[in-house]
């Protein structure tokens, strides 16, 4: 154990972060040897987005909170990167390492930050790789793997992109998935939302919809051509669409939220609490999505899942059978949905450590790799993982 606790700045910005943080953190408080921080950038800020979020999975208030809001690509993450830089100046003591997750705006301009202040950075979920470089997620992926110090991975494929880019396999490793830690962890709590009852539904007898990629619901031809496609699908099984505020200001602008709103067979619904809206996965007869976390909490709870994009950045979500590539071609959705919706479900799917113990894994090798830091000794070596 080093002399004193090594201090981890933990940051989160957007929605999926803070579901994959609150098992981590739960971890870290619990470890003597780590004293966790948590930043808010409020890359997230609506109380849906973000507030819930704290409140239902009993998250810390954040220690610090940026509250930077929306903007360009560029003023984001430039405005992260300004008052996250001040962050750190501003604590007494540097931390001995900053850890992001993901792949959003937050994470890459936290963990420029980072690497310039000669902190060690961490990433979590690092080495996804959807090799197309017009989402900006991908950009982020791969600027924040190539500057971080370890890089934990959710899956085989992700270490082998690293180690393929030239990434020191001594930094690399194969831990689990934090999203699978907070699913199994919060069973008991989602298991008993009431959601289905509230909405008057009925098990494996409707649809759930997500959508908020950039290339999916900014061009208005393209989401003209998915909505075309969900109502065909709404005429045959009822389809609830929690809806991101991107798709709110997207259905606004193209004029097409009263279009959506007047299909009898889809329920619009703002983005729902954490609780309710694995319920309603967990009970749907199939999953229409292009969101990167949902196919992986589909996989792992065996429900159907179309992704609504060209590739995905987490292969083993469709080698696990449970999820479909199956691209934005309105009749090649609909076809696909009438397969998946004609055959059984098929069976959940939990790949290589996706056991919901990632956290801990994670902060077992944290307190070794980093004790070296806190206590200005050399790093231990632990084995690792990825070989
Ligand atoms: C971001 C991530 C994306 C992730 C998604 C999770 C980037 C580049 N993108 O996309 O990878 O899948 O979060 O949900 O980081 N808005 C609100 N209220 C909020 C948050 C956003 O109204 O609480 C609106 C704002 O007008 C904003 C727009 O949504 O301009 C988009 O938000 P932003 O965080 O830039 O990107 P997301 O589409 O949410
Ligand atoms: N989610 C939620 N409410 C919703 C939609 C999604 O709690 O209305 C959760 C979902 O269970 C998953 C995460 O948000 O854990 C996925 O986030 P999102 O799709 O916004 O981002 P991505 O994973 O694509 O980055």
């Amino acid at each position: 154990m080093p002399d004193r606790p090594l201090r981890i700045v933990h940051v989160v910005g957007a929605r999926p972060n803070f579901i994959k943080m609150a098992p981590l953190l739960a971890a870290c408080r619990a470890a003597p040897a780590i004293e966790p921080l948590l930043v808010h950038t409020g890359q997230h800020y609506d109380e849906a987005m973000s507030g819930a979020f704290f409140r239902d999975l009993g998250m810390p208030p954040p220690d610090v909170d940026l509250g930077v809001g929306p903007g360009s690509h560029a003023r984001q993450t430039a405005g992260i990167m300004t008052a996250f830089e001040e962050a750190l100046d501003g604590l007494r003591r540097r931390p001995d390492a900053v850890l992001v997750v993901g792949d959003v705006n937050s994470t890459v301009a936290c963990g420029l930050v980072a690497a310039k202040a000669g902190i060690p950075l961490v990433h979590v979920e690092a080495g996804l790789r959807s090799r197309d470089r017009s989402m900006p997620e991908e950009i982020n992926r791969i600027a924040t793997d190539a500057i971080g110090d370890l890089l934990f991975c959710t899956e085989r494929a992700a270490v082998d992109n690293l180690l393929r880019e030239g990434a020191d396999p001594d930094r690399v490793f194969l831990v689990g998935n934090l999203l699978v830690d907070a699913l199994l962890r919060y069973r008991p709590r989602w298991a008993e939302s009431r959601t289905l009852e509230t909405r008057g539904l009925a098990a494996r007898r409707y649809a759930v919809l997500t959508l908020h990629r950039p290339a999916n619901v900014d061009d208005p031809d393209m989401l003209a051509g998915l909505l075309d496609a969900v109502e065909r699908v709404s005429r045959e099984l009822t389809v609830v669409l929690p809806a991101h505020p991107r798709l709110r200001e997207a259905l606004a602008r193209s004029g097409t939220d009263e279009r959506v709103a007047a299909m009898p067979g889809v329920r619009l619904a703002p983005p729902l609490g954490y609780f309710d809206f694995v319920k309603l996965l967990a009970e749907a007869r199939v999953c229409l999505t292009d969101s990167g976390g949902i196919q992986e909490e589909a996989t792992v709870l065996g429900v159907p899942c179309l992704t609504l994009r060209d590739n995905t950045e987490r292969p083993v979500t469709v080698e696990s059978g449970v999820n479909a590539i199956v691209g934005r071609d309105p009749d090649r959705i609909v076809e696909a949905y009438r397969e998946a919706a004609s055959r059984p479900a098929p069976r959940p799917c939990s790949p290589p450590l996706w056991d919901g113990h990632a956290a801990e894994r994670i902060v077992s090798i944290l307190e070794t790799r980093l004790a070296g830091a806190s206590a200005g000794a050399p790093e231990r070596e632990v084995a690792c993982l990825a070989s």
